[in-house]
């Protein structure tokens, strides 16, 4: 944990050219993940769930940027600013990702279980972008300021933008015009019990009919 701190700070300085000399101690950022690291999430993975959201709430309270206790984040994790951001409790991080002000890494609140993204390594989400849903991000892509994502998953090497999200750069060359996302696997699975629920419940309407007077 004190190595992934030792990552962070070193995140801070890769992706911060404001930042100088020991100015690295003053950044939420850095507040929020120390927090994280040493108190709620092992808190947490000792399954002291109110101790863990305490000091998580206190964290939000001082940094503004929420990360639940659960949440697996790995080290050179650097948030640019911070107020605002949500990670959710069954989000993963990989190493070396970059979060702006304002992302929600939430669920959809359809989901029980795993319901939050994850993340691959080197993965950068712009200013106020939102992703919800157990989706998957693969690794060095890029995601747009402002860009919605909501249960489709994001290949690895693509910068997606705008809302709904789409790809508009791939192994670094243009997608033009720009290529949709797609649907992520568990969707997949909900839509197709969703349309057998359908068709069985057209097939027992259309029994009931035909046995009525
Ligand atoms: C997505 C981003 C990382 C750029 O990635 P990139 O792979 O270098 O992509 P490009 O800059 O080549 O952009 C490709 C196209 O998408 C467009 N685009 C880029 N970001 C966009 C966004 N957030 N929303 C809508 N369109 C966007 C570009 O304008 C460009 O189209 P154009 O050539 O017609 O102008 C960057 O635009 C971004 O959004 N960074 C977030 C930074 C941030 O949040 N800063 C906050 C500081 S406080």
């Amino acid at each position: 944990m004190r190595l992934r701190l030792v990552e962070d700070i070193r995140a801070i300085k890769r992706n911060d050219p404001a930042s100088r000399g020991l100015d690295f101690l003053l950044y939420p950022c850095l507040h929020a993940m120390f927090n994280h690291r040493l108190i709620a999430h092992p808190l947490y993975r000792c399954r002291l769930f109110f101790l863990s959201r305490f000091f998580s709430q206190l964290s939000r309270f001082f940094t503004g940027i929420e990360i639940h206790p659960g949440a697996t984040i790995d080290g050179g994790f650097f948030i640019d600013h911070g107020m605002g951001v949500v990670i959710g409790e069954t989000a993963r991080i990989g190493p070396n990702c970059v979060l702006f002000q304002g992302v929600t890494l939430g669920g959809t609140g359809k989901q029980k279980g795993k319901r939050h993204p994850s993340l691959g390594a080197n993965v950068l989400v712009g200013t106020n972008a939102t992703l919800l849903g157990p989706i998957e991000v693969g690794d060095n892509a890029k995601i747009g300021a402002e860009t919605v994502v909501i249960n489709r998953d994001i290949p690895a090497n693509c910068t997606v933008v705008g809302t709904p999200g789409r790809i508009v750069r791939l192994n670094g060359r243009r997608v033009e015009p720009p290529e949709p996302l797609p649907l992520s696997g568990y969707r997949q699975s909900e839509k197709q019990t969703e349309s057998e629920w359908e068709a069985n419940y057209a097939d027992n309407l259309l029994d009931d009919t035909a046995g009525s007077p």
